[in-house]
């Protein structure tokens, strides 16, 4: 490890204690998210701003990446694990906020953090109470033999389904600890319609004008079924104080690694 990083991160964490602000770089600082981040962040007691990371800024990526305590990532799944890995090698403690980042990457960008000593998250949720939804499937599903998820977003959305709809599914999955039993639908008449499946639990997709934003669960058992909804508040502002708990949370000196979701700060297992 470079003596030279070392020094300035381990002065920046005990700042964090007292004085200094914590120093964060944020990348994609013009996407739905970044701008959001780049505005709302300052606002916060003890984190400054200090650079932003575009496509454009390749050569000076790791230059940028040194001066921050934190990256702040919003850029999507191609592009956050070469982030990710860099900020590290750069001891600058990710908090990434992409959806769909694949396992193996944050397996590796956990063995980073943990070699170079430093904390970092993941979340590729960061509102509390969509967290609440994913802790309250994770208890309950066990009593349900079918699992079923409905999630609805904007129209200019790349991807489906959703990243929290993926996660629900393998949460729902692993509290059976097998697959779930899947309806036997011998004639699907449009291919496509029972959606997709993980581990059993059927997802679907709706794609819609407008700013929207939701998931149902439906859990059934034979004597009836449970629906949780989670509805986003529409707003992208919501998400700032979650973020900045987590830049204030990757700096403590007993965070070590990489958490895995915004319920990992706030006291829940999903
Ligand atoms: N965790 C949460 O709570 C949460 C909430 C909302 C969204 N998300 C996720 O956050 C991600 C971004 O969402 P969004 O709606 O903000 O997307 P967006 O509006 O498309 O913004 C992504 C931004 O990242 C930039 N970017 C891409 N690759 C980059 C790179 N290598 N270096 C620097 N910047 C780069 C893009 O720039 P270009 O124009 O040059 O491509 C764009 O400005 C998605 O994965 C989304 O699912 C998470």
């Amino acid at each position: 490890m470079s003596s030279d990083i070392n020094t300035r991160k381990d002065i920046s964490s005990q700042n964090d204690q007292g004085a200094r602000a914590i120093r964060v770089v944020v990348a994609g600082p013009d996407g739905r998210m970044g701008q959001v981040m780049v505005e709302g962040l300052p606002k916060h007691d003890g984190i400054e701003i200090v650079g932003q990371l575009r496509r454009a800024d390749r050569e000076q990526r790791s230059e940028l990446l040194r001066e921050a305590d934190v990256m702040v990532e919003f850029t999507g799944p191609e592009s956050a694990p070469e982030l990710l890995f860099e900020a590290l090698k750069a001891r600058t403690r990710p908090v990434s906020g992409s959806s769909g980042i694949a396992e193996s990457v944050l397996v590796e960008a956990d063995r980073m953090a943990r070699e170079y000593e430093i904390g970092g998250i993941w979340a590729p949720n960061f509102s509390m109470s969509s967290n609440v939804m994913m802790h309250a499937v994770a208890m309950i599903a066990k009593y349900f033999s079918t699992v079923e998820i409905i999630e609805a977003h904007h129209e200019t959305k790349a991807d489906a389904p959703s990243g929290t709809a993926v996660r629900l599914a393998e949460i729902a999955r692993a509290a059976h600890e097998a697959d779930l039993k899947e309806a036997n639908v011998r004639h699907e008449i449009l291919p496509g319609t029972r959606g997709g499946s993980l581990g059993g639990v059927h997802v679907h997709s709706l794609r819609l004008p407008g700013d929207v934003g939701w998931h149902d669960v439906v859990l059934a058992a034979p004597d009836g079924f449970v629906t949780i909804r989670h509805e986003d508040s529409g707003s992208r502002e919501i998400y700032v104080p979650a973020v900045a708990n987590a830049v204030r949370k990757v700096m403590q000196p007993d965070v070590i690694g990489l958490l895995r979701g915004y319920g990992s700060i706030i006291g829940l297992t999903s």
